[in-house]
């Protein structure tokens, strides 16, 4: 797991500054500390509960220490993985990572250059597992390995409609970058390409956005709230 992100950046948002012109954007994110007898869940991070907790976590996870967290997501992820080519430092990444994390991904699998811009993740990246493969080759031969089909997404002509196509349980969904989109070798090599289906002007809709859509359909299929 990637642990370049401080917790100071988590605290602040990555960045992001409070918009005074949106009711309430000054309001502190978080909780204070601890009030009340000092409790003895070992997940606790003393820390966090000495000072207060102001990252970017749900409820449930406040006080919580970061490996504490992590465990827990572990021990619950879902069977779907996401991979996005990576040839001229795609922008979209950070969005991928976060929408992975919201979504409960296994891991995010990065094809081609190791770097990638974190800030659009808003430090979502430290608790999900993130994989770097140098080339098409590798992501392929790991895929193989793990026994997980692969699915390209993208706009091709013999594309099948995501919309109806059965996800299967344990599949990693593979986007392209903006401009060439999915690479020739990924499009050989998927069990099916999956396309999104559009109704307006524009000949393609953003790779994050295309990422959210997808991820979003196998929660439907297999992990949809009864
Ligand atoms: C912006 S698109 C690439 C440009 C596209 N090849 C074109 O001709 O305009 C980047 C990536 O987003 C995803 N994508 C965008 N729109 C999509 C759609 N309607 N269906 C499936 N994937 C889509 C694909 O993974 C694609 O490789």
């Amino acid at each position: 797991m990637d642990q370049t992100s401080s917790e100071n950046d988590e605290a602040a948002g990555a960045g992001a500054r409070p918009n005074p012109d949106i009711e309430g954007a000054e309001r502190e994110v978080g909780v204070g500390p601890w009030e009340g007898p000092w409790p003895e869940d070992d997940r606790f991070d003393p820390e966090f509960l000495r000072h207060g907790d102001r990252r970017n976590v749900i409820d449930p996870y406040r006080y919580w220490s970061h490996e504490a967290i992590v465990a827990d997501l572990d021990a619950k992820r879902h069977g779907f993985h996401v991979a996005i080519e990576n040839w001229q430092h795609d922008f979209n990444i950070g969005t991928v990572v976060r929408t992975a994390n919201a979504f409960l991904a296994q891991e995010v699998h990065i094809i081609g250059k190791k770097r990638w811009n974190r800030r659009g993740a808003m430090v979502t990246d430290k608790y999900q597992h993130i994989r770097h493969h140098a080339t098409v080759d590798e992501f392929l031969a790991w895929a193989n390995t793990a026994g997980v089909v692969v699915l390209g997404i993208d706009l091709f002509p013999d594309s099948v409609p995501l919309e109806t196509y059965p996800l299967p349980e344990r599949c990693v969904l593979v986007f392209g970058q903006e401009g060439p989109g999915l690479s020739d070798p990924i499009r050989r090599a998927a069990h099916a390409t999956l396309s999104i289906a559009q109704f307006g002007s524009t000949r393609s809709i953003n790779a994050g956005v295309a990422a959210g859509i997808a991820m979003h359909s196998w929660v439907r299929q297999h992990a949809a709230p009864r």
